[in-house]
């Protein structure tokens, strides 16, 4: 079927736009579909994540937590006793904003890491941060609205908010995490475009691809320009107890409780299969997001809910994340001296205080996309930097995250990784 087959003399633009999108793919229904359903993309991360599933790959691709060191038997204990005991509200729906115990925990959770003082009647249980990002496009965002995030920045970000057509902003990052003179100059240049700007999506502690966490000096500061502009931040901070020496910095909304939307999650500190997130939003704007939510999902699972408030009530959690440190810290180690001792000169990478991931950078010219698959032929797999920008340039950089190796198989990746790195080095000097 052809275009001029199917189209009729006098179509709308909006019908002819649906035809043409029908006669594209062959399928009449895509015709149907709406234009943000053409905004989410097939995400690199998802394709990667498919192909490391196979022997004898070692995968540095996915952000996985190690769940090795989790009391699974126990945990199938108290699992049993939760539906076997307590199955007539386990099974059932709940509350839209969450349970009460558990959003009493997760103050508790937070109050470990510098947020002190959080009233759980502000805290919304989400179904993992992923989709409380969703929501909270849902809830500040028209299309074309400007979000401004970091460059670079967590690849699920960037698919919630353009789904909801939201033109995304990445700002300059150097060492230190965002650069305050830069995302003033960004905030007065779109403003002079004529952009609503609404948002500052951040992960300040060891972000999702760089593993770089944002200077204690600059956070105030960073809050005060967007406060100053009317823009609020949108803190996403899973990894943030994640921090190596076991001092983590204390997050964005802890000084800040109106100009500050944060977003916990238990799929880091605990596991990511409950599905069960938090979070924490201004008082002001507590009612529209967790009605947002309730529209979603009507109620967060209460059976992975009392699964998580059981493992904080009757769990050594404090003492898993504390190990937990200790085993990414060896896994980080493990790959930064095999990246010195493998990789060739040319290329450098981030050095993370904690988290799961560290940011590779290659001569500029030299596109990471295809070596992915001459990656994947050595027997490694990352991903590529591409996927970390809502630009579609080629980018010179990669993710590499150690969270889920062994460190003999880190090792091993970053031996098969080099060869690779070093013909498309010499490559690009011709
Ligand atoms: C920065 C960041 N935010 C959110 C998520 C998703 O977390 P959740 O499992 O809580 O949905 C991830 C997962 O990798 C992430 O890296």
């Amino acid at each position: 079927m052809t275009f001029e087959e199917t189209a009729a003399p006098g179509l709308s633009a909006e019908t002819r736009t649906a035809l043409e999108r029908a006669v594209a793919s062959g399928h009449r229904h895509e015709g149907l579909l709406s234009d943000r359903a053409f905004h989410i993309k097939q995400s690199a991360v998802r394709d990667v994540f498919d192909i490391s599933t196979r022997p004898g790959l070692v995968s540095l691709a996915g952000g996985s937590p190690s769940l090795r060191s989790l009391p699974l038997r126990e945990l199938g204990e108290t699992a049993r006793s939760i539906v076997a005991d307590h199955g007539l509200e386990a099974l059932q729906y709940g509350a839209g904003q969450g349970m009460a115990e558990l959003r009493r925990q997760a103050c508790e959770v937070m109050a470990a890491e510098g947020i002190f003082g959080a009233d759980p009647a502000d805290v919304v249980i989400t179904t993992g941060s992923q989709s409380a990002q969703d929501v909270a496009a849902k809830v500040f965002c028209n299309p074309g609205d400007t979000v401004l995030c970091e460059d670079p920045t967590y690849v699920g970000a960037l698919n919630a908010f353009e789904a909801y057509e939201v033109n995304l902003a990445p700002v300059p990052t150097d060492s230190g995490g965002l650069i305050p003179e830069a995302l003033e100059a960004k905030i007065a240049a779109l403003r002079k475009q004529g952009r609503a700007v609404k948002l500052l999506y951040t992960i300040p502690s060891f972000n999702n691809p760089s593993g770089v966490t944002l200077a204690a000096g600059r956070r105030q500061r960073i809050v005060d320009i967007c406060a100053a502009a009317n823009i609020l931040v949108l803190e996403d901070n899973p990894y943030g107890m994640l921090r190596f020496d076991g001092r983590p910095l204390a997050p964005l909304r802890a000084g800040n409780p109106h100009d500050v939307l944060y977003l916990g999650s238990f799929s880091k500190i605990f596991a990511p299969g409950v599905r069960v997130g938090w979070a924490l939003v201004p008082r002001h704007l507590h009612r529209r997001f967790y009605l947002a939510c309730e529209a979603v999902v009507l109620c967060p699972s209460p059976l992975t809910q009392m699964l998580v408030s059981a493992y904080l009530r009757d769990y050594d959690w404090m003492q898993h994340i504390r190990n937990s440190r200790v085993l990414y810290a060896a896994r980080c180690a493990a790959l930064l001296s095999a990246l010195a001792e493998h990789l060739p000169d040319g290329v450098s990478w981030t050095i993370p205080d904690g988290g799961f991931f560290l940011w590779l950078t290659l001569p500029e010219g030299v596109d990471t996309y295809p070596l992915l698959y001459e990656a994947i032929e050595a027997g490694v797999v990352f991903i590529p930097g591409a996927a970390f920008s809502p630009s579609d340039e080629p980018s010179n950089k990669l993710r590499l995250a150690f969270s889920a190796v062994p460190e003999d198989d880190i090792r091993e990746g970053v031996r098969r990784l080099a060869p690779v790195l070093r013909r498309a080095l010499a490559a690009a000097a011709g």
